[in-house]
Order: C-alpha cells, then structure tokens, then sequence
C-alpha cells in the first residue's frame, strides 16, 4: 500500500469542513495524513478542533506581513517545511497571489458554497437566495489565478427553499460540503483524477479513471 498523501489545511473559521476531513482520516476512509493546519485568524474553532486531534497548528497573521505576497511566501515556507504535497482550503477567508497559486498548481483545491460558475466570492448563499435561484450547492475546485473560476473536481446541488435563510442554506450545503470534499481529496492521495487542460476526469465522470 502506498504511504498516506501529506496534505495542508488553510482555514479561517469554524472549521466544520475540517472536522468532517479529520473525522474520514481517523474512521479509515482518507489515505492522508493531515501535517499542519494553518490559520489567519487568531483562535478560531477550527484550529482547536485540529489541536483536540493532536494536529500541529500555525496561526500566521497575514496583518503582520507588508503583502499579500510576503504572506503567502510565509505559507509555503511553512506548508513545505511539513513537506505537503496538497493543500486545501477549508473556509480559508484570503485571496491567494498568483505566485502562490502557480507554486501549488494542480496541487491546491477549494471549498466554495455554490455551483460554481453560479455565485462566486463572498456570501454566496445570500447571493443565491437574493437572484431567487431554486438550485444552489456547492463545488470543489483546483485554484487558479481567478476568484473562484478554477476547474470543477466534483460539486452538489441542494434545493433553495421559499422560507431560507442564509443560516437554513447555508447549513443544507454545508452538509453536501462535508462529502464532497473529503471525496475530492480521496480521489487525489488515490491518484484517481486525470486532469486534461480544463478538464478534469473522475470516477464520478469518467469509468476509465481507476
Ligand atoms: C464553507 O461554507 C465554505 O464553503 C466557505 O466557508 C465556509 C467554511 O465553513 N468558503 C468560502 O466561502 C470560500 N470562498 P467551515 O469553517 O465550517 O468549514
């Protein structure tokens, strides 16, 4: 059997994506072994939830840094020192340079609550809920240099109903997230996605990978 796939998490808050990974990790159904997780907000849920797994953890103020950029050096400095080979964003609240994202192509995903390319940025559930969308959900995606235009790994789609709130909406994608992120990140430390220019194959999509 292969050794486990070294992965980095980014986070900015309560952490419920992470618990949801941590929780797969532990129960045997993510070959991966979770070596840091970073944040840039000082004691948020997310970083005890990681600590109660006896998970390293950073908080790295990206206040203290002169740039955007200086603070994403930080990050991989940080990242590599663990030796990560993926890095994923939990609810990780920052734009990310685009030397930094070009440093983990391919080799850094995201979390974000809408079918992309439907609602990107902030609030999206509201965003969803303000257009009168009857569908919305989530997507897992690889980062590229735009805000949240990277290519699509696997996504979900939840009903939007008359009464929602944020809150009710946000809640109902949120347990969608807890499943298809951990499945993205199985499929990569399984080496089961093939990823062709924008294209990326699965085995949701595609019957010949794996
Ligand atoms: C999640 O809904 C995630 O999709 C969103 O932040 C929340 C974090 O929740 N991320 C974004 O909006 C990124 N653009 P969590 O801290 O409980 O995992």
């Amino acid at each position: 059997m292969s050794s486990p796939l070294p992965v980095g998490i980014l986070v900015s808050g309560s952490g419920t994506n992470l618990q949801a990974i941590i929780d797969q990790q532990e129960s045997g159904d993510l070959p991966i072994d979770i070596k840091i997780v970073i944040s840039n907000v000082e004691a948020v849920l997310a970083l005890q939830r990681a600590q109660r797994h006896g998970i390293d953890t950073r908080y790295i103020s990206h206040k203290s840094f002169a740039s955007r950029l200086a603070f994403d050096i930080e990050l991989t400095r940080v990242l590599e020192k663990y030796r990560v080979e993926l890095v994923v964003l939990a609810g990780f609240m920052r734009l990310l340079s685009s030397d930094f994202v070009a440093h983990w192509k391919h080799r850094l995903i995201n979390v974000h609550p809408s079918i992309l390319p439907a609602f990107p940025g902030l609030h999206a559930q509201r965003q969803a809920i303000d257009y009168g969308a009857k569908l919305s959900g989530c997507s897992v995606f690889f980062v590229d240099e735009g805000m949240d235009t990277g290519s699509s790994i696997i996504q979900a789609a939840v009903p939007v109903l008359s009464d929602d709130t944020e809150e009710s909406l946000s809640e109902r994608i949120l347990r969608e997230e807890h499943r298809i992120l951990p499945q993205a990140i199985r499929w990569i430390a399984e080496g089961a996605i093939r990823i062709e220019g924008r294209r990326i194959y699965t085995p949701e999509n595609n019957s010949e990978v794996n």
